[in-house]
């Protein structure tokens, strides 16, 4: 990683929450989807990592998430263990319809054994449910792999726009508030927005490496 966010407000509680998986996946349209409400039928693999970042509310506090958005490429596989680094959440994403990166799972899982378990909010995203006259992994399946492994489950569609709300605002949010009480924190100061290199009028800030 060549570029790394420098500054925000120290009293914006920051979470950096990670996203893994195959190639094709679906993470860039899921992270897009989320921060600006985009979606793209192109395909353009990840080189190496970029990341993006958004301001939203647990309860009354108004918390980042810095989302780092991988490349599923195994060319890239190396550096999995310094992007999980201090990552709070970590959302494993495969494709319904694509029975091989569900069970290449286990290889993330490998991934993350030097991860303190304790310590992260782990989730599992099937995604591209929209598709699902193609689906070859069914719910049950991805239900009981997430069990467990002690991941919280969810399918969605980035395509859709489904299954985001249980995704973050029920699942992981909620977890957020009970593991790592962010209200905990010193409230934001005035003004004080997290700055990245870029930024847009929405307040979420877009940066770009290629490492
Ligand atoms: P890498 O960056 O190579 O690791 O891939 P990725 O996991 O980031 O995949 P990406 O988000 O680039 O999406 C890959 C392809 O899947 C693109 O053609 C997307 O349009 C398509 N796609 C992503 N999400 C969905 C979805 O929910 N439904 C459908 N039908 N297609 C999707
Ligand atoms: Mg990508």
């Amino acid at each position: 990683m060549t570029n790394t966010p420098t500054t925000h407000d120290p009293n914006l509680p920051q979470y950096k929450l990670i996203f893994l998986g195959d190639q094709s996946v679906g993470k860039t349209c899921i992270l897009n989807r989320y921060v600006n409400d985009e979606f793209t039928e192109n395909y353009q693999a990840t080189i190496g990592l970029d990341f993006q970042s958004k301001n939203v509310k647990i309860g009354d506090q108004e918390v980042n998430i810095l989302f780092y958005d991988t490349a599923g490429q195994e060319k890239f596989r190396s550096l999995i263990p310094l992007y999980t680094r201090d990552a709070k959440i970590i959302l494993l994403v495969y494709d319904i319809t694509c029975k091989d990166s569900f069970v290449h799972l286990s290889d993330w899982l490998h991934e993350l054994t030097n991860v303190n378990k304790e310590e992260v909010i782990l989730a599992l995203v099937g995604n591209k449910n929209d598709l699902k006259e193609n689906r070859q992994v069914t719910v049950e399946e991805g239900q009981k792999f997430a069990e467990e492994n002690n991941f919280i489950f969810q399918e969605i569609s980035a395509k859709e726009n489904d299954g985001f709300t249980d995704l973050f605002n029920n699942k992981i949010f909620e977890e957020i508030r009970t593991k790592f009480k962010p209200e905990g924190h010193l409230p934001k100061s005035e003004g004080n927005d997290i700055v990245l290199n870029s930024e847009d009028k929405n307040g979420k800030a877009k940066k770009k490496c290629g490492c």
